[in-house]
């Protein structure tokens, strides 16, 4: 559910149409719809209502923007952060400190006495010489980390490899089997204080099974670790729960999702942490975008946009199906392959799809972009880094202006020694 709809034959975010914006802020452009993130805030906030005691950080690393995160700290979203400047971000958004939990593979010491020095509420340990360094580090400042430790729970999240995270193999916290004394170790630390375990086993999930399985297992370690005198008052459950890309998608609900947790955890008492991040920015936004060209190619028509995959890279890195749609259909289709203007093959959006015919000219949008989208932006072959508007009602806001390639340029030097 968004608030993306044509009114008249022409695609408005809220009430305002899109041509609009394609006029006054230039195309492409990522378009934000205030209602449709307040709206998935609180579906999930409402899925959670049997669950006591619980914090949801939202994972900002898919929608970092300033204007996206203020939103969110009115609807009392705390953050997800895995680097320095996340944290910065979401305090500069307005979140307390203390609703900050701070997870990431590979932070680094510089990163955890900042963690400190802010007052975040949670460091989310990756493994047991981090914990220690992050012990030393709070101990030479005469304060104490709150931490937990984060557990692989080795299963198959049954989502795209590069956004799994939660089989044996990959990098991402501690093997459960091998926690209990990972846990009894730095709970030992002056200067940590170990309350809890945390996991996310992947993103883009289409099945609460993988879930529940991991969270049964942690259900497990908590009692193994309060069996061994250990005081567990926390666990954060991570993110992961997927989206609807296409139109016949029907991934699970987030109430359907809060049922299971509730469920599940029924007798963990603890606070329940949630790190949910494209289940409440996903449909938030669109990628507007220019049909510059259509051509005709040896075995099937091209339609060229002026987005390319350093706007959105989702489907040149996993292959990502996003929905493209017309701004003022005909109601007449084409088959085409949808691809931007990035010199390589990879920059293809939609390979032989049946679309809304368009031309050059027309615009056009991808949906589902307001997660992982802007975010991943780059300005490969040197093109502007993308724009982002915020729409509420009849207003909307440039809440990042888009960087011209010649900005880029200025930040680089020639040595004077290159004759
Ligand atoms: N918590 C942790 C520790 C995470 O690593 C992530 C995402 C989340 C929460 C939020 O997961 P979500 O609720 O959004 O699924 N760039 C990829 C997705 C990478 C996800 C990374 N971690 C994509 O475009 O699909």
């Amino acid at each position: 559910m968004d608030y993306f709809e044509y009114q008249g034959g022409i695609l408005h975010a809220e009430d305002i149409p899109l041509p609009r914006i394609a006029e006054e802020i230039g195309t492409p452009v990522y378009v934000y719809s205030r209602a449709t993130l307040e709206r998935h805030a609180q579906v999930f906030r409402d899925a959670l209502k049997d669950i006591p005691r619980k914090h949801i950080a939202f994972a900002i690393k898919c929608n970092p923007n300033l204007g996206v995160l203020r939103v969110l700290a009115r609807q009392g979203y705390g953050a997800d952060v895995v680097s320095g400047g996340e944290l910065e971000r979401a305090l500069a958004s307005g979140m307390a400190p203390q609703d900050i939990v701070f997870s990431g593979v590979g932070k680094t010491r510089a990163e955890l006495a900042l963690g400190l020095d802010r007052g975040i509420g949670q460091f989310n340990i990756e493994h047991e010489p981090e914990g220690v360094a992050l012990a030393e580090i709070a101990l030479a400042k005469e304060m104490t980390a709150p931490a937990v430790l984060r557990v692989n729970p080795d299963v198959d999240a049954g989502t795209h490899a590069k956004i799994s995270t939660g089989k044996a193999e990959n990098k991402f916290g501690v093997g459960i089997d091998v926690a209990p004394d990972i846990f009894g170790r730095l709970a030992g630390l002056p200067g940590l204080q170990m309350r809890g375990i945390a996991l996310h086993i992947g993103s883009q999930l289409t099945s609460l099974a993988p879930l529940e399985a991991a969270f049964e297992r942690v259900g497990r370690l908590v009692a193994d670790l309060r069996a061994a005198g250990h005081s567990i008052t926390h666990v954060d459950l991570g993110g992961g729960l997927g989206v609807p890309y296409r139109p016949d998608d029907d991934p699970p609900s987030p109430a359907d999702y809060g049922a299971m947790v509730a469920r599940v955890t029924k007798d963990w008492d603890v606070t329940l942490m949630f790190e949910p991040g494209r289940v409440i920015a996903g449909n938030t936004g669109v990628l507007l975008t220019e049909v510059l060209w259509v051509k005709p190619g040896a075995t099937h028509d091209f339609v060229i946009v002026d987005a390319a995959m350093n706007d959105l890279a989702r489907p040149a890195l996993y292959d990502a199906y996003h929905d493209f749609v017309a701004v003022e259909p005909t109601g007449e289709k084409m088959t085409a392959s949808i691809v931007g203007p990035v010199c390589e093959t990879g920059d293809t959006f939609a390979r032989d799809r049946v679309i809304d015919k368009v031309k050059a000219g027309d615009l056009a949008v991808f949906r589902t972009a307001g997660a992982y989208g802007a975010t991943m932006a780059s300005t490969y072959n040197s093109r502007s880094l993308v724009p982002e508007v915020l729409v509420d009602g009849e207003r909307y806001a440039v809440v990042a202006d888009r960087i011209a390639a010649g900005t880029i340029m200025a930040a680089e030097r020639v040595p004077d020694w290159i004759d």
